[in-house]
């Protein structure tokens, strides 16, 4: 309820006074993983950073103080991050204590997380049984299938990050979304080809072909989370980026204020959806504004 204030505020401020306060926090409690995934360039096998809990109170309090009031726990893998007693549902209710309206964690579905507190899960999904396994390690899919039917968390949606290996499963991921009765919703993105992962980029033509389909399909009814003026510009990319809406806190502690691409300089081929549905908001486009509020609300 609080969100429904906030949000008109916060966005106004950012529109007409040109203010540049994070609304979200993208929070890296660890780099620690259970998996090796083809397109990833985050998990660290030797000595992972594992932030402690003191650590991450103190990084919420920052965020929140900047203006942030939504945070995404993020990793290498959070279900695995514990510190002493706590876990990640103790750094949740922390979060809430604090006064974020809403917390989500991102997970790779491979440990079970039945009794998670998150507002919301985004579990992901890189295509449908071998397209999945091939970039993340065989099993990987049922263990997936499996958890996220243990875990039955009513506000559960799946992340799909498409790339030159799993393009060609994306009209099939989107029927598992639509009738598995685990998931909400999917949201597509494309890979964003950080050093040694170039090969995984889609090419602007096969890129340009997925997203008439997945346009096709979300005005067929199908629970497709990205808005279609949002997926429009990810076509060519050639847009003015709004990244500065999410704050980034990285598993060693570096604070930034827009997402790593930029210090990475990848943003011409950047793949995050978010990229496009942000801007299509301050463009005022009405089905990303609906999309916006469905997400946040
Ligand atoms: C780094 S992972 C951390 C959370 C968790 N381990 C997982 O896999 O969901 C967060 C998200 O970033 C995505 N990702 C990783 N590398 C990417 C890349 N190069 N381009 C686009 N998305 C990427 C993953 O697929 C995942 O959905
Ligand atoms: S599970 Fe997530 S963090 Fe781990 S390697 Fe895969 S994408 Fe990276």
């Amino acid at each position: 309820m609080k969100s429904l204030f906030y949000l008109p505020f916060w966005f106004s401020k950012a529109k007409f006074s040109g203010s540049k306060r994070p609304l979200q926090t993208v929070l890296f409690i660890s780099d620690k993983c259970n998996l090796t995934c083809k397109h990833c360039t985050v998990y660290q096998l030797k000595n992972p950073h594992i932030k402690t809990y003191e650590q991450v109170k103190e990084e919420l309090e920052y965020s929140y103080h900047l203006g942030s009031r939504f945070v995404d726990f993020e990793g290498g893998e959070p279900t695995l991050w514990h510190d002493g007693d706590k876990d990640l549902n103790s750094l949740i209710r922390l979060a809430k204590a604090i006064g974020f309206y809403s917390t989500t964690i991102t997970t790779n579905a491979q440990m079970p997380f039945t009794n998670s507190e998150a507002d919301s899960i985004w579990v992901s999904l890189d295509g449908l049984g071998d397209f999945h396994d091939e970039i993340r390690g065989k099993g990987a899919f049922e263990r997936l299938v499996k958890n996220i039917a243990a875990a039955n968390h009513p506000e559960l949606s799946v992340n799909m990050v498409i790339n030159s290996q799993n393009y060609t499963s994306v009209e099939e991921t989107i029927e598992f979304a639509k009738t598995n009765p685990h998931i909400q919703s999917i949201s597509l993105n494309f890979h964003t080809p950080y050093e040694g992962t170039e090969d995984l980029f889609l090419d602007w033509d096969k890129r340009s072909e997925v997203i008439d389909l997945i346009i096709q399909k979300k005005k067929a009814g199908y629970p497709i989370m990205n808005s279609v003026s949002g997926l429009k510009l990810m076509k060519h990319n050639q847009f003015k980026k709004q990244c500065w809406v999410s704050n980034f806190i990285l598993s060693d502690g570096t604070r930034l204020a827009e997402c790593p691409g930029s210090t990475a300089g990848v943003c011409d081929q950047c793949g995050f959806s978010m990229a496009g549905e942000m801007h299509s908001v301050f463009n005022l486009k009405p089905d990303t504004i609906l999309a916006g509020m469905k997400l946040r609300m």
